[in-house]
């Protein structure tokens, strides 16, 4: 899989990609992510990406050339399947989308800032728009790195144990179960014996009744 991002705060997404789970399926092959610099498109002597609002109002708008440059660059040297712009007024990311974006080939995703993009860039090259949550940040950035970081693990091969993914919360509308490891007992609080027992069939019924019992509590919208 190949990830291209538009940005004109590359630096914000140096640290993301570079540690743990990210780093690895970069070096084992599994996704290729590119960072764009916006700045790097625009003309003139400033270097300009963003201009005032038409219409009057506080607030600049990341102009149509420098961005309309790099998404035409990109497509002209191959497909992608889709041109995703971050902004608090997309759809509500979820897992469903995450493992629909995981089986693609390439995607592009462009990080708004200040009062976002001229609209023209929304209507004419974006093909979805997605939020990580109902509050507004102060750039598309660090939705970014939530949308490639849910998205990179879910492709296979990527975490050592497949069925780790599987298990995550919300594969199947389930939020996990409870985990434990050692010591067996801490400060007089013990680990549920059941997981104890070697009974696999009891521990795994054990499981789906604590991940039924959690969602139900927690995020009873899940169960319907
Ligand atoms: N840019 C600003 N706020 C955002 C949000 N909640 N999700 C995605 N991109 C954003």
């Amino acid at each position: 899989m190949r990830i291209d991002i538009l940005t004109i705060l590359p630096e914000l997404l140096e640290g993301p990609f570079s540690a743990s789970i990210m780093k690895r399926a970069q070096e084992k092959g599994h996704v290729e992510i590119h960072v764009h610099n916006i700045r790097d498109y625009a003309s003139g002597k400033h270097k300009n990406v963003d201009d005032y609002q038409y219409g009057g109002g506080a607030g600049m708008v990341m102009m149509i050339e420098p961005i309309s440059s790099v998404i035409n660059e990109l497509k002209a040297a191959r497909n992608y399947d889709e041109i995703i712009y971050m902004t608090p007024d997309g759809e509500i990311l979820e897992q469903a989308a995450c493992n629909d974006f995981s089986l693609m080939k390439n995607i592009m995703i462009l990080c708004g800032h200040y009062k976002g993009v001229d609209e023209r860039i929304r209507e004419h090259f974006i093909t979805r728009e997605i939020s990580i949550g109902s509050y507004v940040l102060s750039g598309g950035e660090l939705g970014a790195a939530v949308l490639v970081d849910s998205v990179v693990r879910l492709i296979p091969g990527v975490l050592n144990d497949e069925t780790s993914a599987l298990t995550d919360s919300f594969q199947d509308n389930l939020l996990s179960p409870p985990v434990y490891t050692r010591p067996e007992e801490y400060n007089g609080w013990k680990v549920p014996g059941v997981l104890l027992s070697g009974n696999f069939a009891k521990i795994e019924q054990w499981r789906e009744e604590k991940a039924i019992e959690r969602t139900k509590e927690r995020r009873p919208d899940l169960l319907k």
